[in-house]
């Protein structure tokens, strides 16, 4: 069974005013489709994979005994199932960004913003269609992540639309982002850097969506509607995190044990290993630190205290969730 429903109890809004009340999300619309760019045709895709998709070498696991008495075929093939396995996670992300804005086109009140969600069901589709054909190209694509899974049916579920478009547009997109930007520093393959390039502009335009269209939903909200976003977007923060204990990554996203588990390759042991080694472990963590704080300080922090959501109320939350010290 591949197929999944969620049930999601949206009201529906026409706006029948046309005049155009919200100049920046016109301006984006037209920038919208300005940058719209084909995947067929945009890069060339006959040409061979040009390098390791993923720089294995500077995961930490990667230093063990197990992985280095893997011969080099087996390395090699590791990277790319495990390469396969992050752009899976990034592919059934872009279909979740391409259902929310589907319901974005219907749920939100003005006309502006339901144009700006059509442009960028578009844009989802377009990366659904890049990733899926990469993948197919590298290896195979793998089952949706149980952490992603949870992130995209609690915004997919959600009846209102400011609780979807700050899941989606501000944290799974952020998400994205910082999650496109680690693998473009990491791969050695030129077709798989381009196209992170093409879909990285098209992002960010989504990014600069969301935060028009919230800043004033945010502040017309009552108080009790005002805190359940507020606790709606901790909760999504608090989910897309990884934490590491003892260099044993707990939450986040773990289901790439199965990549090891198909080649049968010990992860157990490797884990072992590197509870031993206290340079390896001290390596993980600063990597684990080096991406939340692409997520959390370059993107996610000043937008929502932009929006206000990261206010007096909910600082101390986020300073147990150690993402503010990041920022320090
Ligand atoms: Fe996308
Ligand atoms: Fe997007």
């Amino acid at each position: 069974m591949t197929q999944h429903s969620i049930k999601t109890p949206l009201e529906s809004v026409f706006d029948f005013d046309y005049s155009v009340r919200f100049p920046q999300l016109d301006r984006l619309y037209e920038n919208a489709k300005r940058d719209q760019w084909n995947v067929s045709t945009a890069v060339n895709w006959d040409r061979p994979i040009s390098g390791p998709p993923l720089n294995m070498n500077l995961m930490p696991i990667c230093q063990t005994q197990v992985y280095r008495s893997l011969s080099q075929a087996r390395q090699d093939l590791l990277g790319r199932k495990f390469a396969a396995w992050r752009l899976s996670q990034f592919l059934h992300g872009e279909q979740g960004a391409l259902m929310v804005a589907a319901q974005l086109v219907d749920a939100a009140p003005d006309l502006d913003a339901k144009m700006c969600a059509a442009a960028q069901v578009m844009d989802e589709a377009r990366h659904v269609e890049a990733f899926r054909k990469y993948i197919t190209k590298l290896d195979r694509i793998y089952p949706i992540d149980p952490t992603l899974d949870r992130l995209l049916r609690a915004v997919m579920a959600h009846e209102r639309w400011e609780p979807k478009y700050t899941g989606m547009q501000i944290i799974t997109e952020g998400l994205a982002i910082a999650a496109f930007r680690f693998m473009h520093a990491q791969t050695g393959d030129e077709l798989l850097k381009e196209l992170l390039e093409y879909i990285m502009k098209d992002e960010a335009r989504h990014v600069g969506f969301g935060m028009l269209a919230l800043r004033d939903a945010v502040r017309k909200l009552s108080p009790t509607e005002r805190k359940a976003l507020e606790d709606f977007a901790f909760a999504a923060c608090d989910m897309t995190i990884t934490k590491v204990t003892d260099g044993v990554p707990r939450d986040g996203f773990l289901s790439y044990h199965q990549v090891f588990d198909e080649m049968e390759i010990p992860i157990g042991r490797m884990r072992e290993e590197m509870r031993e080694n206290q340079g390896w472990k001290d390596a993980e963590r600063a990597m684990e630190k080096q991406f939340n704080s692409m997520l959390f300080v370059d993107t996610l922090i000043p937008c929502l205290r932009q929006l206000e959501l990261l206010n007096t109320r909910t600082q101390p939350w986020y300073e147990q969730l150690g993402v503010l010290a990041l920022a320090a």
